[in-house]
């Protein structure tokens, strides 16, 4: 199959993430549209990539196979009115990355003539290690439903949901997710170089065996709780330190804090359906 006409509406952090993953994934440059209303934001992807940039999101969306929505939610509907009738027109696949807009939000925005993919990557996407889940209802045919799967996974790894009330822990877990592994990895590079470990030290040895953890779990069939023991043994220095996290609830923190982002973005969802 020939490569899609892809129109990328937004050039902030994951419409370029998205087109940097793309592009690394081969997708002909010439086949790749971006569009924003910054020409700043426009320009160093046209320098850097040879791709084709507009501040008019209808040129874009007028070449477009793939129309990705990479707005942040308030935009959504704005930009939906903008583009409806060349979406009508032309019926190319939507996918919209934007956290808390429904599939059913959107139809009522743009009606029926599309089909149309909810994701939710993240922005490790950048650098083509990505996590992301999409979600399209059962009227989505299985073709277009493939085309969104390769587009996506040109910027790392994807699951299917089989409900969209699933998006809200999604969000919660791999959407917002980077941010609390760099508060983690920060809170234990700190904690190494107040024992005295030079900074740059405590840094590499920190971040690669947080890369290597995750590429053994990655790797291995193995359940995480049973990696982890395996690297504790009894009485050693390992078994010391999870004892401190679980005596102070470490798990519990973590699902309470998955719970709060869950109900926010819940939260999100329902005054954006209201304001629009
Ligand atoms: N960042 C994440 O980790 C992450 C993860 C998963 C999903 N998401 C979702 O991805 C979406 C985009 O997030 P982001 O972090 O990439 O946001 P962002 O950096 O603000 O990118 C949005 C871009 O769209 C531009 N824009 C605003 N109005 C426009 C219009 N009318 N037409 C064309 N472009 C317009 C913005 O320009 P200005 O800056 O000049 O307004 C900005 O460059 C959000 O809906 C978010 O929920 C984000």
């Amino acid at each position: 199959m020939t490569s899609p006409n892809i129109a990328v509406i937004g050039a902030g952090n994951m419409g370029a993430s998205l087109i940097g993953g793309l592009i690394q994934d081969g997708h002909p440059k010439d086949k790749l549209w971006v569009a924003d209303t910054s020409i700043e934001k426009l320009t160093p992807l046209r320098d850097r990539f040879g791709i084709h940039v507009t501040t008019d999101n209808k040129t874009a969306a007028k070449q477009a196979d793939i129309v990705i929505l990479a707005l942040k939610p308030p935009m959504i509907a704005p930009v939906a009115r903008e583009l409806s009738s060349v979406i009508r027109e032309r019926k190319p696949l939507l996918i919209s990355i934007a956290a808390g807009i429904s599939t059913t939000h959107i139809k009522r925005m743009l009606g029926d003539a599309s089909p149309i993919i909810r994701a939710m990557p993240n922005t490790p996407a950048l650098i083509g290690c990505g996590a992301t889940a999409l979600f399209a209802n059962a009227t989505v045919a299985k073709e277009t439903r493939n085309l969104a799967e390769s587009t996506l996974r040109a910027v790392g790894s994807i699951v299917w949901l089989p409900d969209e009330s699933l998006m809200d822990i999604v969000t919660a877990l791999s959407g917002s997710g980077p941010a609390y592994f760099f508060l983690i990895m920060d809170a234990l590079q700190k904690g190494a170089e107040s024992l005295g470990l030079p900074k740059e030290t405590a840094r590499l040895l920190t971040l690669q065996t947080a890369l290597g953890a995750a590429r053994m779990a990655i790797e291995s069939s193995t359940p995480l709780d049973e990696l982890r023991r395996q690297v504790t043994s009894p009485g050693g220095t390992t078994e010391k330190a999870i004892s401190v996290l679980e005596e102070n609830n470490i798990g519990a923190l973590l699902k309470n804090a998955l719970q709060a982002a869950m109900l926010r973005s819940k939260e999100l969802a329902t005054i954006l359906e209201e304001e629009n």
